[in-house]
C-alpha cells in the first residue's frame, strides 16, 4: 500500500481544539498501550483490567480489541501477512487519533510482525509504550478459551499465530510480562507503573 493519498486536492486542517486543551480537559496525558502476543496470551484481560483501574482513577481510556475491530472497521481483512498489516496500520492510526484526543488507548491485537509494530509505533513515537504479554505457547494453548487452537492444530484453521504463522516477540518494549505467571493485578500494577513513570498523570 502506497504512503501518499489516493484522493488529490487535500487540505490539511488544524483541529480548533488541540491535543494540549484536551489533555487539559482530561486532567492526563494521551498515550497509546500496545498489547502484542500470541491469541490467549492475556492482552484483552489485561487491557481491561487497567482500563478499569484507569476509570477508577477519572482516566478517560478506551480499548481497542481485536476481535472487535475485525467485527466492523476491519471486516474486509484475514489473517494473511498482507492482510494482518493493513490491520496493524489502520489500528495504529486510530490508535494515534485517539491519542491526539487525549486518551489513554489500550489496543490488544497480536500483532504478530515486528515491523508493523514499528510502523504504528512512528506514527506517534512519544507516545507509545509496547507491552509484550509473554505467556509461551504452551500456556496459551492449554488455555485455548475459544477452542482455536485445536482448531489450528487439526488444520481446520490455517495461518495460525505460533502454530503455522509466526510470532516474532518484540526486543526491546517498555514492559515484558510473563502473563502465564503473573497474576492480572501484578500485570496491572506494572502497567500503571510504566504509565507513572512515563508521567502520563502529569500535566506540565
Ligand atoms: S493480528 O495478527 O492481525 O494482530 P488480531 O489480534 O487482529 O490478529 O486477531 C486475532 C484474533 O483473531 C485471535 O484472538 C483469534 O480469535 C482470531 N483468529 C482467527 N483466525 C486466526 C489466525 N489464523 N491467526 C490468529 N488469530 C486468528
Amino acid at each position: 500500500m502506497s504512503n501518499s493519498p489516493k484522493a488529490e486536492n487535500l487540505t490539511w486542517h488544524q483541529t480548533a481544539v488541540t491535543r494540549t486543551d484536551l489533555e487539559k480537559l482530561h486532567g492526563h496525558k494521551g498515550v497509546t498501550i500496545w498489547f502484542t502476543g500470541l491469541s490467549a496470551s492475556g492482552k484483552s484481560t489485561l487491557a481491561n483490567a487497567v482500563s478499569v483501574a484507569l476509570y477508577k482513577r477519572k482516566v478517560s481510556a478506551y480499548v481497542l480489541d481485536g476481535d472487535n475491530v475485525r467485527h466492523y472497521l476491519n471486516r474486509d481483512l484475514g489473517f494473511s501477512h498482507e492482510d494482518r498489516m493493513e490491520n496493524i496500520r489502520r489500528i495504529g492510526e486510530m490508535a494515534r487519533l485517539f491519542t491526539q484526543a487525549g486518551m489513554v488507548n489500550l489496543t490488544a491485537f497480536i500483532s504478530p510482525y515486528r515491523s508493523d509494530r514499528e510502523m504504528a509505533r512512528q506514527l506517534q513515537p512519544e507516545s507509545f509504550l509496547e507491552v509484550h504479554c509473554a505467556a509461551d505457547l504452551a500456556v496459551c494453548e492449554s488455555r485455548d478459551p475459544k477452542g482455536i487452537y485445536k482448531k489450528a492444530r487439526n488444520g481446520i484453521i490455517k495461518e495460525f499465530t505460533g502454530i503455522d504463522a509466526p510470532y516474532e516477540p518484540p526486543d526491546n518494549p517498555e514492559l515484558r510480562l510473563d502473563t502465564g505467571v503473573l497474576s492480572v493485578d501484578q500485570c496491572v500494577d506494572a502497567v500503571l507503573d510504566l504509565l507513572e513513570q512515563h508521567e502520563i498523570f502529569i500535566i506540565r
